[in-house]
């Protein structure tokens, strides 16, 4: 059985946002009866104020066990002047790597409803959907030797080592193809081929993979093109797969397409399917526990994690339905509110979720 889920709410507005999805996951578990069991555990600033560690053994045991893992945000003011080793951010890295979450889907989806929301001109961005798909666990972030030296000559050098081996590449590229197919089978590999090895032998593997994937159109674009591609017609994307470092950014500058930090949510997965889903934002201190935050992102994450880990499309496509049906009924949190809509707080937000779900 693939059922258990892990709340992790973090700091910040991470409880707030959290106390939401929970009762919209209870009340899918109930309607679909999906027998889905519930635990919680501390992560980021929380874990240290209670434990003096940002990742707890037992809440690393927690995660191992389960099948989804749903986190709200770590990190703020109160925790910065902390040891990096120690700050509420490591929390996170340390689940990323020991749960092995290499492959990273951040899809960028533009609400009918908050067309205004965005920076783009109407015509450029209505009906964006994208889903990029970003190498999580390699590439420059992590490659070996790395760190600042000083040089027999005295001056001090920083430095750090871009790889990617063949099956590293790989494994995301079919993450990358398999969910093309259930898209509109268009994959974009992004690299630097024009001058960075690693990127060479990145499209070749992806080149190679294409061969099983007849059915799933592949197209390669150079990391600074992609990036001017995706402010002037961003349209042109469906499937986005890239390295870690391109990834992060490319995916930052698609979510801010859509205009709503508060509305995009991202998933992470290791090579069995187990995830960690959570909102693109962070912690938003400055609004914690006000009934400020818009828990949508958290609640799309939720649905995601139904699709993707747990294998209930149809609860996964009924709290989206959910979702854009309140988004219809003009409710919106602070960070999404324009003239002519409705401004509600967290806990309302949540609730007319769960009655749109009825
Ligand atoms: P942020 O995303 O927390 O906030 C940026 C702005 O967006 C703020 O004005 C905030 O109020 C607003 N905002 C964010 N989420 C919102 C939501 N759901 N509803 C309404 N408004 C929302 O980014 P910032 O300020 O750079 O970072 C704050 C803290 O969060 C830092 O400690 C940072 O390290 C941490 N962080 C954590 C992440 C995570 O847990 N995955 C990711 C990014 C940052
Ligand atoms: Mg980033």
């Amino acid at each position: 059985m693939t059922n258990k889920v892990l709340f992790l709410p973090g700091d910040g507005i991470g409880p707030d946002i959290i106390a939401q999805t929970e009762r919209v996951l209870r009340r899918a578990d109930e309607s679909f009866s999906l027998g889905l069991e519930f635990d919680e555990a501390k992560v980021g600033g929380a874990a240290i104020d209670a434990t003096g560690v940002p990742l707890p053994d037992d809440t690393m045991a927690k995660a191992r066990e389960a099948d989804g893992i749903l986190l709200g945000a770590v990190g703020g003011p109160k925790w910065d002047a902390l040891d990096m080793a120690v700050r509420p951010e490591k929390g996170l890295l340390g689940l990323r790597s020991g749960l092995g979450l290499f492959g990273n889907l951040r899809p960028a989806f533009l609400y009918p409803q908050l067309a205004e929301a965005s920076s783009l001109k109407p015509e450029v961005v209505s009906g964006l959907d994208i889903l990029i798909v970003r190498e999580l666990t390699g590439g420059i972030y992590f490659g070996e030797p790395r760190g600042i030296q000083t040089r027999e000559d005295g001056e001090r050098e920083g430095f750090n080592t871009y790889r990617y081996s063949e099956s590293e590449i790989r494994r995301i590229g079919r993450v990358a193809f398999e969910s093309a197919r259930q898209r509109n089978k268009k994959v974009c590999s992004i690299d630097k081929a024009n001058v960075l090895e690693v990127t060479v032998l990145w499209r070749e593997v992806m080149e190679e993979l294409a061969k099983d994937y007849p059915d799933v159109e592949l197209s390669h674009m150079y990391v600074d093109n992609a990036a001017m591609q995706l402010v002037r017609a961003p349209k042109q994307f469906d499937v986005i797969v890239t390295g870690n470092m391109f990834g992060d950014i490319l995916s930052d500058e698609a979510a801010m397409l859509t205009g709503s930090i508060g509305m995009l949510p991202s998933a992470a997965l290791n090579e069995s399917k187990q995830g960690m889903y959570e909102p693109c934002h962070g912690s938003a201190p400055d609004i914690a526990g006000q009934d400020l935050a818009n828990p949508l992102a958290t609640i799309l994450s939720g649905a995601m994690m139904l699709r993707y880990s747990l294998g209930y499309e149809q609860a996964a496509d009924a709290i989206e339905k959910a979702v854009s049906d309140v988004l219809d009924q003009g409710l919106r949190t602070p960070d999404i509110h324009f003239e002519g809509t409705r401004k509600v707080g967290t806990n309302e937000m949540g609730e007319a979720v769960l009655a749109a779900l009825d």
